[in-house]
């Protein structure tokens, strides 16, 4: 049985990272944060106000949020798609700042977790949906980067300052979510490749199941 929480800002390489490392070790892939964009294409869909705290509790607490094979149900339909796109993007740091809803949805998140263990990536992986993790980990990179890889990930290069700004707004929108555990190793990932974050991050991991 391993536990790990990665956590880290947008674009810092966590949800390609938690993927690779699941793989590598063999246990499921907890996408946290695609319970948050599920949520809020329901309050979208219910045309919902983001920062009306009863109405988005009230949306959140009738639907059902599940993960199959690394895509996300919601009530059984499949939106793993549509919970990727700018609408859902723009609106899910004001449905995830509030804490009925992160209290809702956290049963959810935990269930991912296999009897075997699992990758658990997202703000608070450490700090609360699985604090008693083998390993949590930090991931960080320059905003420059991060922005550099969001920029590439959306086919638009040459809209390196749009998507720069954009990570700006969404690290002050989740600031209050991000939380870093005392306990985290940091791992900044500024200037390396995925094979040898990957790399670093599952010699920790091995490390941490054999000292436990
Ligand atoms: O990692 P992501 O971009 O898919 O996360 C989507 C949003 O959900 C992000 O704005 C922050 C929020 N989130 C959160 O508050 N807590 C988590 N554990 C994961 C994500």
């Amino acid at each position: 049985m391993i536990v790990v929480a990665i956590d880290g800002p947008a674009g810092s390489g966590k949800s390609t990272v938690a993927d690779a490392l699941a793989t590598a070790l063999g246990v499921p892939h907890v996408d946290s944060g695609a319970y948050y964009r599920a949520a809020t294409l329901a309050v979208l869909r219910a045309e919902v106000d983001p920062t009306d705290v009863d109405a988005v509790t009230a949306v959140v607490g009738r639907v059902a949020i599940d993960r199959v094979d690394g895509r996300t149900l919601l009530d059984g339909e499949d939106v793993e798609d549509d919970i990727r796109g700018a609408t859902v993007t723009a609106n899910v740091s004001a449905v995830a700042a509030h804490p009925a809803v992160r209290d809702l949805l956290l049963v959810a998140q935990r269930s991912g977790i296999a009897r075997d263990g699992g990758v658990v990536d997202g703000r608070d992986a450490a700090t609360r949906i699985v604090p008693d993790a083998d390993l949590k980990v930090w991931l960080d990179a320059d905003v420059e980067e991060r922005g550099r890889r969001r920029a590439l990930q959306a086919g638009e290069p040459e809209r390196l300052d749009h998507h720069i700004a954009d990570l700006h707004r969404r690290d002050a929108a989740d600031a209050t979510q991000m939380v870093r555990a005392d306990d985290a190793v940091v791992v900044n990932t500024t200037g390396l490749s995925l094979d040898h974050v990957v790399a670093t991050v599952a010699d920790l991991a091995r490390t941490a199941a054999g000292g436990s």
